[in-house]
């Protein structure tokens, strides 16, 4: 057993089990699948540490039947490792800005037995994917500057998001009225999120 699935819980245990991490590397990272550390996947983009992965998965607390938004999905790992979390009954969106990495990631993704986890590309001005919204959980992996309303805008009331905001790792629940609720989980480091215009 891996370092970094050892430490989680039992489901995310298994959804590391199954989701291999050499499948959502290139040819030449592929032999580093093991090492506990992010890796390039072009575009100065990684497959991010997974550890960090990890974390965050438990912090999302996801379950069976959710409908889960992956934003920032890349390699299509975190995308694949959520179809896992939510089963048959639930539905994963992995959105991706990087055109390329949005095709690469898809075909990832695709070669899972989780057809109901895709990761698609980013749409021109949108951020997230609000049209097929609302999520009961949203995943960030690129950190923004502060706390993005659009995607608190995209949660259903009490749902939750996992996001590193200027290297802060945050949960941010939504609230039936008022602001969100919103804790610090340690530090990380991220790449930037980027606004989705191209
Ligand atoms: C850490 S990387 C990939 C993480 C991915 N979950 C994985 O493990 O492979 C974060 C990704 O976020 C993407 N990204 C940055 N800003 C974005 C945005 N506004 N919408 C969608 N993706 C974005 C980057 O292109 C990059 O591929």
């Amino acid at each position: 057993m891996r370092r970094w699935a050892a430490a989680s819980n039992p489901a995310i245990r298994e959804a590391f089990a199954a989701v291999d991490r050499r499948g959502f590397l290139t040819e030449h990272q592929q032999r580093f699948a093991d090492d506990d550390r992010p890796l390039p996947i072009g575009h100065g983009q990684t497959n991010s540490q997974p550890t960090t992965v990890a974390n965050m998965l438990a912090l999302l607390d996801v379950l069976p039947g959710q409908r889960v938004l992956d934003v920032g999905a890349g390699s299509g790992w975190t995308t694949a490792l959520l179809g896992h979390l939510v089963g048959p009954e639930g539905r994963v969106i992995g959105v991706e800005l990087v055109p390329e990495l949005a095709v690469w990631g898809a075909a990832n993704v695709g070669r899972h037995p989780v057809p109901w986890a895709t990761e698609q590309a980013a749409e021109r001005d949108v951020l997230g994917r609000p049209a097929e919204g609302p999520y009961d959980r949203i995943l960030v992996s690129a950190a923004p500057g502060g706390v993005p309303g659009e995607l608190v805008d995209q949660l259903v009331l009490g749902g939750l998001m996992v996001i590193p905001v200027r290297s802060r790792m945050l949960t941010v629940r939504r609230q039936a009225e008022g602001p969100p609720e919103i804790h610090e989980h340690g530090s990380y480091s991220f790449v930037p999120l980027l606004r989705p215009h191209h």
